[in-house]
């Protein structure tokens, strides 16, 4: 699919199907859909009255034009209520879009930069966020429809979605706008095709080769093989990685202009399958678990646009991909591992295996004597049950973090709650062997006792962690530019917070 914004009349442009808008409750069109009522002598006012059209969000009204203007098809589309109209609802209107082109089969759309107008939204922005919604909700995962779908007919495919703003100021703002959204949700549909794609083909070299592909540009990478996994002492991470026959391997990209102020680091959570290991997971819980690697996906996707956000930030990208498997070389309960910083782990659920790997991730990021440290793990089950499929959990050590973050999430509609890194639980992670233990409490707080399992191993350098075990993986979906699968959560939202954190 192709994005373009063309400074031309809606109604000038030849197309399959023109997407116009209409906010709750107006029954008199203006602007856009107005000049097509008008075209069309007032036939929209007069189906909006015929068929009751209320205009709420997602709400369509679609008609042929039987060649009375130049698209052969016109929708209607509801925007909602006017006061609730903000830039996730721009996203969701190119979800809707999208929705509206394929069940019309249409190649050729024409639409307009919703909200800019009546909507009062700035036209960058809005641009921004429509290019987003488009591209995140045409996106499939079909690489593997091969041989058995050759007999049906292809998937329709929409070619070009036409923007047409005829304001010069706008029409260039229009342009930055969309430019950036297509580069964001390119990078988040690269972090979708990575956690879709099965872990027998992404399994930590095939994870550590898609890091090295974004090379160039100012990003290098450098890649810890077991050698020097062992030479650095990441003696924990490896534990979880020796029931696998696939080895593990380390990846530390990094990106530094010349002239950053500060230095990120962010790290993503890297299990390229989990089985559980020993303490395997019944079938069920286990079917989607290639999903595992989402933080370190995100990190990649984050690395793939960030050349292009002209940060003044140096950004270090790490991950330790590892597979969580059970063999008669598997990592045992009851076995005490060593992290990078000496740090001795009681293992007593093989399936807690990683916040195990990101001790070692985060002791390695905290070498590099970073200004902040960001993670991005699929943590805990936890997680779903406390805040569901849509949300994911925020746990800080620093309230400029959490405020950025937070900040972040709303101007980017990837939900986020914060839960409390409340110290007298790190009881429920005391080993009576070891330094800690993997496992807090049964039934109690176990997305808290995760991140407070963390804390210890960034040491004072401000931290917030990100559990993104829900929204990682969209099994229903809830919003239409998130289609089912992975959702390249967290990386529209890291690029944000790190222009917070660049100024
Ligand atoms: N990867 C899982 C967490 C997870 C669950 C992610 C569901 C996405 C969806 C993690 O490694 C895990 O197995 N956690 C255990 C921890 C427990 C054994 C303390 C869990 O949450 O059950
Ligand atoms: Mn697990
Ligand atoms: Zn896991």
């Amino acid at each position: 699919m192709k994005l373009d914004i063309a400074q031309k009349d809606i109604l000038d442009v030849p197309c399959d199907l023109l997407v116009v808008n209409l906010f709750q409750g107006v029954t008199k069109p203006g602007g856009a859909t107005g000049a097509v009522d008008e075209a069309l002598d007032g036939g929209i006012s007069q189906l909006i009255l015929q068929d009751r059209f209320e205009g709420k969000l997602g709400q369509a009204l679609v008609f042929p034009t039987f060649g009375r203007i130049k698209a052969r098809r016109v929708a209607v589309l509801g925007l909602g209520d006017k006061r609730h109209f903000d830039l996730d609802a721009v996203r969701k209107v190119g979800g809707h879009v999208v929705k509206l082109a394929m069940s019309t089969k249409s190649e050729k759309v024409v639409t307009i930069l919703h909200g800019a107008g009546i909507g009062g939204l700035e036209s960058r922005g809005a641009a921004q966020a429509l290019a987003e919604g488009l591209h995140l909700s045409a996106y499939r995962f079909h690489i593997y429809h091969g041989a058995l779908s050759k007999k049906d007919k292809p998937p329709h495919e929409i070619k070009t979605v036409t923007l047409c703003e005829t304001d010069t100021k706008n029409f260039r703002l229009g342009q930055e706008g969309l430019e950036r959204g297509f580069i964001l949700a390119d990078a988040t549909n690269l972090a979708r095709d990575l956690v879709n794609t099965p872990s027998e083909h992404m399994g930590p070299l095939e994870l550590a080769l898609e890091a090295k592909k974004l090379v160039g540009k100012g990003v290098t990478v450098k890649i810890l093989d077991r050698e020097t996994m062992l030479k650095l002492g990441m003696t924990a991470a490896m534990a979880v990685a020796r029931g696998s026959l696939n080895p593990p391997l380390g990846v530390h990209l990094i990106y530094k202009p010349k002239g950053a102020k500060k230095k990120i680091a962010i790290v993503g959570k890297a299990v390229t399958f989990d089985s559980g290991g020993l303490n395997i997971k019944p079938g069920d819980s286990m079917t989607t678990m290639k999903i595992d690697m989402a933080g370190a996906a995100a990190v990649i996707g984050l690395f793939k646009v960030l050349p292009q956000l002209n940060l003044n930030l140096e950004v270090h990208g790490i991950f330790l991909a590892v597979e969580n498997m059970p063999s008669g070389n598997a990592y045992r309960p009851g076995d005490v591992v060593k992290a990078m910083d000496g740090t001795t782990i009681e293992i007593l659920n093989t399936d807690a295996e990683g916040r195990v790997t990101l001790a070692d991730a985060l002791c390695y990021a905290r070498t590099l004597e970073p200004d902040s440290i960001i993670d991005l793990a699929t943590l805990t089950g936890a997680c779903v049950v406390a805040l569901g499929e849509d949300i994911a959990a925020l746990l800080t050590t620093s309230r400029k973090l959490s405020e950025k973050i937070i900040q972040a999430s709303r101007e980017t509609g990837e939900p986020v709650w914060e839960l409390p890194l409340y110290e007298p639980y790190t009881e429920h992670i005391k080993s009576k062997i070891a330094d800690i233990k993997n496992i807090g409490a049964r039934g109690q707080a176990g997305t808290i006792s995760a991140a407070l399992f963390l804390k210890p191993f960034v040491g004072d350098i401000p931290w917030a962690h990100l559990d993104i075990a829900g929204p990682a993986y969209t099994e229903k979906e809830s919003r239409p530019d998130q289609p089912y699968g992975a959702s390249g959560f967290g990386v529209r939202l890291l690029a944000r917070l790190l222009q917070f954190l660049s100024k």
